[in-house]
C-alpha cells in the first residue's frame, strides 16, 4: 500500500441538505501531491473505516483537497463517521490520489452526467475542461434544489453556461431526456457518469442501446448494490505460482480467504467498486459481482475482484 498523508480539516461547510464539504490541508503545511480530474483519495476515518471520496477541486490545486460527503441513512458507517467526527482542526490520514476515472482529453466533446453527490469527480473534470477551453455539457440530476450541492459554486464558475440542473420535483420539461441528450451529442463524444447505481445503470444502458462503444462510456460507482449472499457456496482457489490451494467457505469472501492464507492482496473499498484488488485468473470461471469491470472484461473471465466476486466453477487458478 502506498504511504498515507497526514492532513487536517481546514474548513467544513454545509453544501446542501445532508451534504457536507471538507477542505483538507497537509498537517505539516506542505503542498499535497498533484492529482488529475476524476481522482479520489482513501480517507481513513475515526473508528478504522477507510472510504473513497472523489476530489472536486480543480486539478493542479495542491494547497488543499476538497471532498463532499452525503450522509447516507443506509451507509455502513463511513458517511456517519465523516458527518459526526470530522470537524475543523481534526487530523486524519488519507491515501495518495488515484485516478480510475480519468478524462480522455483527446475526445472532441464530453458529456458529464451526475446523479446527486456523484457530481464531485465531474466538477473536477468540468474545471479541467473549462481551463482547456474544451466543449462539454454537465448535467446534474438531483431530487430538489435543496438537495443539490454546489449550486452557487457552479453558478459562479467560469463553466456556468455548460451546466444544466434537473430536479425530480421540478417541471417535466426540465427533466433529463437521456435518449435525446445522447442523440444530440456530436460524433465521438465521450460520456462520464457518476451517481447512484440505478442512475448509472440507466445512463449506461441508454448509451449501449444507442450503440456507444464501451471505450466512450466512462463510469465510477461510489457504492455497491447490496448482494444476495443467501445461496453462496464454497469453492477453492489455487495459487498458480506455488500450487497451494486456498479454500473459501460459504460465509467468507475470496479476499478474506487469501488474506487469511497470508497472501498480500492490495485492497481498498472491499465492495467491488475501486478495482484495487484486481487479480488475474488463469483457469476456472469467476462469478463476477463487482461494478468495476466492463461487460467485455467480465466475459473474458481472466480477472476478478476477490473482495466481492466468487466462483461458478469448483476451483479458480489465480495468477499469484
Ligand atoms: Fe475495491 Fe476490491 S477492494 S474492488
Amino acid at each position: 500500500m502506498s504511504a498515507t498523508i497526514r492532513v487536517r480539516v481546514a474548513e467544513r461547510r454545509a453544501e446542501a441538505l445532508d451534504i457536507c464539504g471538507l477542505d483538507l490541508v497537509a498537517a505539516d503545511g506542505s503542498a499535497l501531491p498533484a492529482f488529475t480530474a476524476g481522482a479520489h483519495i482513501d480517507v481513513h476515518l475515526p473508528g478504522g473505516l477507510v472510504r473513497q471520496y472523489s476530489l472536486y477541486n480543480a486539478p493542479g490545486e495542491t494547497q488543499r483537497y476538497r471532498i463532499a460527503v452525503l450522509r447516507d441513512a443506509a451507509s455502513r458507517g463511513g458517511s456517519a463517521a465523516v458527518h459526526e467526527h470530522l470537524q475543523p482542526g481534526t487530523e486524519l490520514s488519507i491515501g495518495q490520489p488515484r485516478n480510475l476515472f480519468a478524462l480522455d482529453e483527446s475526445a472532441p466533446h464530453h458529456l458529464l452526467l451526475a446523479g446527486g453527490i456523484g457530481i464531485t469527480p465531474l466538477l473536477s473534470m468540468a474545471e479541467r475542461l473549462s481551463a482547456m477551453g474544451e466543449c462539454f455539457e454537465l448535467h446534474h440530476c438531483t431530487r430538489s434544489p435543496g438537495r443539490t450541492p454546489f449550486l452557487q459554486h457552479m453558478a459562479a464558475s467560469p463553466f456556468a453556461r455548460h451546466v444544466q440542473h434537473h430536479h425530480d420535483d421540478g417541471a417535466p420539461e426540465q427533466k433529463l431526456d437521456l435518449a435525446d441528450t445522447l442523440a444530440r451529442a456530436p460524433a465521438g463524444t465521450h460520456l462520464y457518469v457518476c451517481g447512484p447505481t440505478g442512475f448509472m445503470d440507466a445512463v449506461l444502458a441508454a448509451g449501449r442501446s444507442a450503440g456507444w462503444p464501451e471505450e466512450r462510456l466512462h463510469r465510477e460507482y461510489f457504492a455497491a448494490a447490496p448482494a444476495d449472499s443467501s445461496s453462496d457456496g464454497s469453492f477453492e482457489m489455487e495459487i498458480a505460482s506455488t500450487g497451494r490451494v486456498v479454500p473459501v467457505s460459504a460465509g467468507q469472501s475470496a479476499l478474506a480467504a487469501l488474506l487469511a492464507a497470508g497472501l498480500d492482496i492490495p485492497m481498498s473499498c472491499e465492495q467491488g467498486v475501486c478495482g484495487t484488488c484486481l487479480t488475474g485468473v488463469k483457469a476456472g470461471t469467476p462469478e463476477h459481482r463487482d461494478q468495476y469491470l466492463t461487460p467485455e472484461e467480465r466475459a473474458a473471465n481472466n480477472q476478478f475482484l476477490p473482495c466481492c466476486s466468487r466462483a461458478s466453477s469448483a476451483r479458480l487458478v489465480l495468477d499469484l
